[in-house]
């Protein structure tokens, strides 16, 4: 099987599980068929459920220490009976996994989360096989482009966004540019780092934008804290939110988000490391291993894959399709 266009400098694109057949602008040109592959903070897994698509019939994790947070895309999984997809609650830096088990990995817009994101993607490496890959994209909000009225109280929106996360430990809005460093931190060979941008830059992108913008002002999770730290007080949010539905509907707007990507090796198979094998013999190899059945003892270091654990979560929470298509609030944006 010949490389996949999926993608891994991933899905920083706008995925959700509406699109998650389309995965847009993404590459992950390194899937192919059977292998597995470790989606660590998967979020609500509306990336997840649609990467077992390049994959298959390999098998895909989501893990997330929120466990709660991907039962709709388990409920998804079930209902269209999709084959090799798991979720497990688990902590980024200390996965239930075996050393070596996975082929791949993805961290998609979570390092940023992190207060050690060096330590999570050596754990990350612990659970890739030798020669598996992984792939990492995390915002950076240094190349945040703006144009359009009101500037001013646009960048204020940003600068009290960024001291909010700094503050409460819940983002770090620069995690983009560091990409390459907290991987080799992390011990892996041949790092490529990239940027790109996700623009929006049409009449309806920038409203869905500029309006998204303007109901975060009201957000009591941002407004409220904004407020006990003063940074700003409900009148400068008004003024803010009224700027951002001004930007929302004037033809001159426009704004992209910077995010850095970066892919890296555990060990990058090289003709000496592969005792004398050339890369397509041992990608050979690799398929031929690959094509087996999947077992039924998932890869956990003990057991099986929370099974019990799964079914039950599945049956225990109702939710419709809206609720997958709902975002997981990727950072960006
Ligand atoms: C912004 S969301 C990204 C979700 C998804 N990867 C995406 O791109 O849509 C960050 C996720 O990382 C998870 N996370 C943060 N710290 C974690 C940790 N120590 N272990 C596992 N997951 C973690 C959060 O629970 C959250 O679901």
């Amino acid at each position: 099987m010949g490389l996949l266009r999926a993608s891994v400098e991933l899905v920083q694109t706008d995925t959700r599980l509406s699109e998650r057949n389309e995965l847009r602008g993404v590459s992950i040109p390194h899937l192919k068929e059977g292998m597995w592959l470790l989606d660590c903070g998967c979020g609500v897994g509306s990336i997840t459920v649609g990467l077992i698509d390049h994959v298959r019939p390999g098998l895909v994790v989501g893990a997330d220490r929120a466990f709660g947070g991907f039962r709709g895309a388990i409920q998804y999984a079930s209902e269209h009976e999709v084959a090799g997809l798991e979720f497990i609650g688990a902590d980024a830096y200390a996965t239930p996994f075996r050393d070596d088990t996975f082929d791949a990995a993805l961290a998609h817009s979570m390092l940023e989360t992190l207060d050690r994101p060096s330590e999570a993607l050596r754990e990350i490496r612990r659970v890739l096989k030798p020669a598996g890959v992984v792939g990492v994209a995390s915002v950076e909000y240094g190349g945040l482009l703006l144009a359009g009225p009101s500037l001013e109280l646009l960048q204020n929106f940003y600068k009290i966004r960024q001291e909010l996360w700094l503050r409460n430990r819940i983002a770090n809005p620069w995690t983009g540019r560091n990409l390459r460093a907290f991987l080799v931190e992390a011990g892996f060979s041949s790092v490529e780092a990239s940027a790109r941008y996700i623009p929006y830059g049409d009449p309806e992108a920038v409203k869905r934008f500029g309006m998204d913008r303007a109901s975060d002002c009201q957000d009591p999770e941002f407004a409220e804290p904004a407020a006990e730290l003063n940074f700003a007080d409900s009148v400068t949010l008004q003024a803010i939110a009224a700027a951002w539905s001004r930007w929302a509907t004037d033809p001159r707007s426009f704004a992209a988000f910077a995010w850095g990507n970066a892919i890296a090796w555990k060990q990058r198979c090289k003709k000496a490391l592969l005792g004398g094998h050339s890369r397509e013999m041992v990608d050979k190899k690799q398929d031929q291993t690959r094509s087996r059945p999947i077992p039924q003892q998932a890869p956990l270091k003990s057991g099986l894959l929370n099974e019990r654990l799964l079914e039950s979560s599945a049956n225990r929470f109702r939710s419709d399709r809206r609720h997958l298509i709902s975002g997981d609030g990727m950072f960006g944006g």
